[in-house]
């Protein structure tokens, strides 16, 4: 499996062959100039929920690559009136396609598309696979309810964000890793607006201190999982 970061809290993720694409937010985020949108690759675009620093450029590249829109009901119902294919999803439900298993799980937040159209209920993703099992928490506050994930799911790592103001900061994230019961977390969320900039290297110390890895990867950069 294969990590690529393109900046706030969009990610590519290689996996058993597909490409999946997080939370499509580039052409606007000014950190992530140096990313050329027109060519990254994606077989399915998974959005968390419906504000536009999560799907700003879902339908220049769902249009492109023709990528399936996974996410919750009423965003796929929005991306379906406009020609893209999707596959709705609620939470607790889960479905197998052919990278994996994704099932949609429980966040802290809100949704509204930046036209007024309700987005659903916030969500995150839990993605199982032959290549490993990870967590993606899209934006949430820490929530008891990610204590079912570490009962529930064994995770090779998790992309949690860190970032505050608008989702849980650093030191929850912390705690969010030991609720989950996983020790390799890749932030996300933080840095791309005033009120979310973050200290680096006390955010990693944080995470020391709890016996987890927080890796904050370079903008571009891509790694092995
Ligand atoms: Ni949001
Ligand atoms: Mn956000």
């Amino acid at each position: 499996m294969n990590l690529t970061y393109y900046g706030h809290s969009c990610f590519g993720v290689e996996v058993n062959g597909k490409h999946l694409l997080f939370d499509p937010f580039i052409s606007q985020n000014p950190l992530a100039k140096n990313i050329d949108n027109t060519k990254i690759p994606s077989d399915y675009i998974l959005i968390s929920h419906a504000h536009q620093d999560h799907l700003a450029d879902v339908e220049a590249i769902a249009k492109r690559t023709n990528a399936k829109i996974i996410s919750n009901y009423e965003i796929v119902s929005y991306y379906e009136k406009k020609g893209m294919k999707g596959h709705g999803m609620n939470f607790g439900g889960s479905w197998q396609f052919d990278f994996g298993k994704v099932t949609y799980v429980v966040a802290i937040h809100s949704s509204q598309f930046p036209d007024g159209t309700f987005g659903g209920n916030p969500g995150g993703f839990i993605v199982e696979s032959k290549e490993g099992n990870f967590y993606f928490a899209g934006d949430t506050a820490l929530t008891m309810d990610m204590k079912l994930i570490g009962v529930r799911y064994k995770l090779d790592f998790a992309l949690l964000p860190i970032g505050n103001n608008y989702t849980m900061d650093y030191f929850d994230a912390a705690t969010c890793a030991e609720f989950i019961e996983c020790d390799k977390i890749i932030g996300m969320h933080y840095d791309t607006f005033t009120p979310i900039k973050i200290d680096h290297e006390n955010a990693i110390e944080e995470f020391e201190r709890n016996g987890k890895e927080l890796s904050l990867m370079k903008i571009g950069e891509t790694i092995a999982m």
